[in-house]
Parts: structure tokens; C-alpha cells; sequence
């Protein structure tokens, strides 16, 4: 140590020690979505999608809230990556609006559209920042709506179409292509239960969705391979909910397998072992989805990297009496557990365990953390301050839990905290700020919360660690 440094605290210790436990390729990084962040949804030949539609329908966000202007990231682009840049953050993980490149879902292509992607790949290389670009969260054109949306298996291969126009302006410089996002919740929350776009309320249709959703990623990978630099990986985003039993009883252990099945298994056994988890449809109570012939070869394609996105766990009890999905009674209210404010239970073993499971029991050879975070009820003090101590604590957990899966041996390659700012966050609107970074919706003002500047330290000490 230099004479003249300060002596380090201890808290400084430990991050440099909890960095140095990464190795040296390790990405770090913050994530967001299009139609979270950009707004601007009318600009530039953008077409509408079903959540512009779902959120302008009465009654399904919060306040009637929509992503029209949302952090006007499609103007503020160039500012948002100088902070990244400035937080020191190593890769950006973005989604592209489907809209904005095939403004009917299929067909012409809007020029424009492409042209703010690319203007975007730019920006974050200026700043050695590694560009993971998602192809497909959430936003779907409407236009394909109208003729089914994932219902119809024709969406599957319009999205290899769109994925292959992308890849072909973007794959020279793209590092990681994440096909679908939590293709889970755009099935069951979007068709199952219908807190999402499209809304529908219809199980079998879950099933269906699902079906097409998971083809259209099988289709779009040879397609993004072919378009893209040979060393372009590309991958799929999951969400993962590790489910835990309340009590030792058999029933428990088998509502823990059914939950199992239906929260983490459904779409990740047809992409690792080209099958759906038996007896899955059937605790649904539907029937299996139409699968074709070489359906299930598509999809369990094989691919570079799995993208994990998890921010808690769910705890079942086993109730033969209970009318709830599965037969499972979800406990949301474990003794002395931490929530956040999405009433969500702050448990990083879930995270370790998982990491480790899908190294062991699914033999995935690359895994990226895309997401994990937390929603708090943050405050601005209208200065430069937002103090948001549980954030700072959730996330050094939950790097720490990282690191002990990669101690187990798992190929862990990267962290991305969602997320980089506060945003529509779907059904909750604006009513729930994920952001490390505050957004004051009125001026558009960005405000680095302290877990932003945690989390930018914690960068500086694993570039020192391996300097
Ligand atoms: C995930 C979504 C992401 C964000 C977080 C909180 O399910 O992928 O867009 O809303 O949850």
C-alpha cells in the first residue's frame, strides 16, 4: 500500500475480496427492456405492440400507467450510456422493439428502427461496453396479434425472419443474442392468467404459447449463427423460481415437484432435454401443446449460453384441500424473512442452489446471471441523494451467492443487475423503481442511487483485483 492511501475499511476489504472471487473475463453489467425504457412508441415508424394496446386498456397497469414515454431512453441513448460509462459497467444488456424494425411484424422494414439499434451498438463499444441484445421481451407488433399472436405457429418463424434482419445490421458488433425473455411469462402470465399483454385467461392457450414461443427460439438460432460474427454467442433468458417445501410431508415434496416442474422446468427440459417435463400439461389441466415432427430437435438446438434471470424463491406446502393451481399452498409470509416491495422474499441461496443445479443436473456449459434486483420504495432528496441501504445489501448478497455457485464449479460468465434505471415495470407501471439508478419521471432527471455507486466500486475493485 501506498503511504499516503488511506487505510481501507472493512467493508472495502470485503468487496475487493468478494471481486477478486471472479475471474478476470467476468462481465458486470445492468439490463433493461425496450418498452420499459424507451417510450417514444409512436416515433420514427415504430409500429404498436400488445402492450401498448394492454396498457392503453382500462383497468391493467397500475394508474393506467404505459410506456409511451417511459425514461425516453430513444432520446436519452447517448446520455444513459455515458453513465453506464461512467459507473464503469462492462456490458449493457438491451432489448430491440420488434415494432420498430417490422412495423406490421413482418414485411417492410423500417430503416429507422434499425438505425437507433445500431446507433446504440455504436455508443456502448465507443465506451467498451459489451452489447447483449434480446430480440424479443414482451413487445409483440400487434399485427401479429390480430392473426393469433403466439397462438399461431406462423409467429415462430416471422420471428426467425425479424431475428435474421437484425442479426444481419447488428452481428458484427452484437457479442450475445438472448432470443426470447422468460418465455414463461410471456406464456402463462400473458395467456394463462392475463395480468400481461395479451391477457388472455386460458391455460391451454399458456400451453400453446409456450409451444410456439419455444419454436420461434429454435428457428431464430441457426438464423442468428448464420448472420452473425463467428464469435457472436447466442442464448436464451429463462426466470427461475426455486421452490422449497414449508414442512417435511409427502404431499409437500410433491407439490414442490409439481411447482418445480410448472415455475422452472416447463421451458427448461425441451430446450436441454428435448422434452417436456412429464405429467406438466396434465397438472395444468390441459392438453399438450401441437408438436410437430423435428419440433423438439429445433428447439433443444444447442446453444452457447443459458440466461438466468432470478430474484427470489417461492416456499409451497402440500393442502388436498386447496383449490389453488397445482394443489400447492404458496406461503408468502415466512417468519423473519426479508421481502422486497414487490412482496418478493429476498433469499440468495436460491440463487447458489440454482446456479448449481442447471451445472449439474442440466450440464449447461455457460451461464449469465441477465437478471436480478429489487424493487424498494425508494425516495429522491431532491438533491443528489437516494439512499436505498436494502438494494446496496441485496446485491452484494446476491453477488456473493454467485460467487459460491462458481466456487461449486459452475461456468458462471456474467451478472447483470435489472436494473440500470427505474421503469415500467408492466402491471406495476411506474409504482415500482428497480433502477440503480433514480428516474425522476417529471424532468426525466437520472440520480445515481447508492447502490449505483456500490455496485460502480464493486466494478473498480475486480478491475483492480486483476490489474
Ligand atoms: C422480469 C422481466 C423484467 C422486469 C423484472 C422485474 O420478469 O424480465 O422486464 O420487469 O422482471
Amino acid at each position: 500500500m501506498n503511504i499516503i492511501e488511506q487505510p481501507q475499511s472493512r467493508t472495502d476489504t470485503d468487496m475487493a475480496d468478494l471481486a477478486a472471487a471472479f475471474p478476470p473475463d467476468f462481465l458486470w453489467g445492468t439490463a433493461t427492456a425496450a418498452y420499459q425504457v424507451e417510450g417514444a412508441t409512436r416515433e420514427d415508424g415504430r409500429g404498436p405492440s400488445i402492450w401498448d394496446q394492454f396498457a392503453a386498456t382500462p383497468g391493467k397497469t397500475y394508474h393506467g400507467d404505459s410506456g409511451d414515454i417511459a425514461d425516453d431512453h430513444y432520446h436519452t441513448m447517448p446520455q444513459d450510456v455515458a453513465l453506464m460509462a461512467q459507473l464503469g459497467m462492462g456490458a449493457y444488456r438491451f432489448s430491440i422493439a420488434w415494432p420498430r424494425i417490422l412495423p406490421d411484424g413482418k414485411g417492410t422494414v423500417n430503416a429507422r428502427g434499425l438505425d437507433f439499434y445500431d446507433r446504440l451498438v455504436d455508443t456502448l463499444l465507443a465506451h467498451r461496453i459489451t452489447p447483449f441484445a434480446t430480440l424479443y421481451h414482451w413487445d409483440l407488433p400487434l399485427a401479429l396479434q390480430q392473426d393469433g399472436g403466439w397462438l399461431n405457429r406462423d409467429t415462430a418463424s416471422a420471428f426467425a425472419d425479424y431475428a435474421e434482419i437484425v442479426a444481419r445490421r447488428l452481428g458484427d458488433r452484437v457479442a450475445g443474442w438472448i432470443t426470447q425473455n422468460e418465455p414463461w411469462c410471456s406464456a402463462f402470465l400473458g395467456h394463462g392468467i392475463g395480468i400481461h399483454a395479451p391477457g388472455l385467461h386460458d391455460l391451454q392457450a399458456a400451453v400453446n404459447a409456450g409451444h410456439h414461443i419455444l419454436l420461434s427460439h429454435g428457428l431464430a438460432v441457426p438464423r442468428l449463427r448464420a448472420a452473425s460474427a463467428p464469435t457472436a454467442q447466442v442464448g436464451i433468458t429463462l426466470n427461475f423460481t426455486p421452490v422449497y417445501p414449508a414442512d417435511e410431508s409427502e404431499e409437500t415434496q410433491h407439490c414442490v415437484e409439481r411447482s418445480d416442474m410448472f415455475a422452472n422446468r416447463w421451458f427448461l427440459d425441451p430446450l436441454y432435454r428435448g422434452s417436456y417435463p412429464e405429467g406438466l400439461f396434465e397438472n395444468l389441466g390441459a392438453k399438450p401443446p401441437a408438436i410437430q415432427d423435428g419440433d423438439l430437435a429445433a428447439i433443444a438446438v444447442p446453444i452457447d449460453f443459458l440466461g438466468v434471470n432470478n430474484y427470489s424463491r417461492s416456499v409451497v406446502r402440500g393442502d388436498a384441500t386447496t383449490t389453488a393451481l397445482l394443489g400447492c399452498e404458496i406461503i408468502t409470509s415466512v417468519p423473519g424473512a426479508r421481502y422486497t416491495a414487490m412482496g418478493w422474499e429476498v433469499y440468495p441461496q436460491a440463487l447458489t442452489d440454482l446456479i448449481v443445479r442447471l451445472h449439474r443436473e442440466y450440464h449447461v456449459p455457460a451461464l449469465f446471471i441477465t437478471e436480478n434486483g429489487a424493487a424498494f420504495a425508494d425516495e429522491w432528496n431532491g438533491d443528489s441523494l437516494v439512499s436505498d441501504p436494502q438494494r446496496v445489501e441485496y446485491l452484494r448478497e446476491h453477488i456473493q451467492a454467485a460467487a459460491q455457485a462458481l466456487q461449486q464449479g459452475a461456468p458462471l460468465r456474467g451478472y447483470f443487475v435489472w436494473s440500470l434505471l427505474d421503469n415500467f415495470e408492466w402491471a406495476e407501471g411506474y409504482s415500482k423503481r428497480f433502477g440503480i439508478v433514480y428516474v425522476d419521471y417529471a424532468t426525466q432527471r437520472r440520480i445515481i442511487k447508492e447502490s449505483g455507486h456500490w455496485y460502480s466500486r464493486f466494478i473498480a475493485a475486480f478491475r483492480q483485483a486483476h490489474a
